[in-house]
């Protein structure tokens, strides 16, 4: 069993980040890839910091799926460290890496797989600088499989409109687009909610 979260609202937020993404899949009514005979499932987690959704995408995006792959990537080493540690055992069928990496540049791992079912991005943070997220968007798209999804969430209302924007304008094709009413507000910054939107989209 991992460590149990310190923050006390962790739990909570997973609960509901897994009844939204599991939601969102079914009412978008788009098939996961290769639908529930897919042995493997290949699963890309970009800017996770200590990816505490590690579990949560693993039985979403994982279900039906003999095997589980799992890849987080993220700039900072210290987030990336706390991953490592926090998921070195998990379930018999899933397995995870966690990679110290600049996901704007995922050209430079030569060794990350190029066909991925899903590449995830949870809080991206289109407007901390929109010419590297863009890049690290068309980076996904360019890792997914030809039936593969990208699937993100967002705090704020207006960074989630310019994400979807700029998805759409690297050729995805957006499925569907939901807020998340059940989100649990933050006090840090007015208008902003854990996971208050998610979106998924499919390769061109
Ligand atoms: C808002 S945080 C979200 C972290 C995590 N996905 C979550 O929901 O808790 C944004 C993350 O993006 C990461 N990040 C920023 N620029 C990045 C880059 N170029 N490549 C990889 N990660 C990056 C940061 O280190 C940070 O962990």
């Amino acid at each position: 069993m991992p460590p149990k979260f310190s923050n006390v609202h962790t739990d909570g937020d997973l609960t509901q980040l897994r009844e939204l993404l599991a939601g969102t899949l079914e009412q978008s009514g788009v098939p996961l890839p290769n639908g529930s005979t897919k042995r493997f499932r290949n699963l890309l987690n970009l800017a996770c910091g200590r990816a505490d959704e590690t579990a949560v995408l693993a039985d979403v995006f994982g279900q039906g799926a003999e095997n589980i792959h799992l890849t987080g990537v993220d700039i900072r080493a210290r987030e990336i460290g706390e991953a490592q540690e926090r998921w070195k055992h998990l379930q018999g069928n899933t397995q995870a890496d966690f990679l110290v990496q600049d996901a704007s540049k995922l050209s430079d791992l030569r060794e990350l797989d190029n066909h991925f079912d899903v590449a995830f991005m949870r809080h991206q943070n289109f407007w901390n600088g929109d010419t590297t997220w863009s890049k690290i968007y068309d980076e996904a798209l360019h890792r997914l499989d030809h039936d593969g999804l990208l699937v993100i969430t967002s705090y704020f209302d207006r960074e989630h409109q310019l994400a979807l924007d700029a998805i759409q304008g690297l050729g995805a094709q957006l499925v569907c687009s939901q807020r998340n009413h059940a989100s649990r507000v933050l006090t840090d910054a007015r208008n902003k909610s854990v996971d208050r939107h998610v979106a998924i989209f499919k390769k061109p």
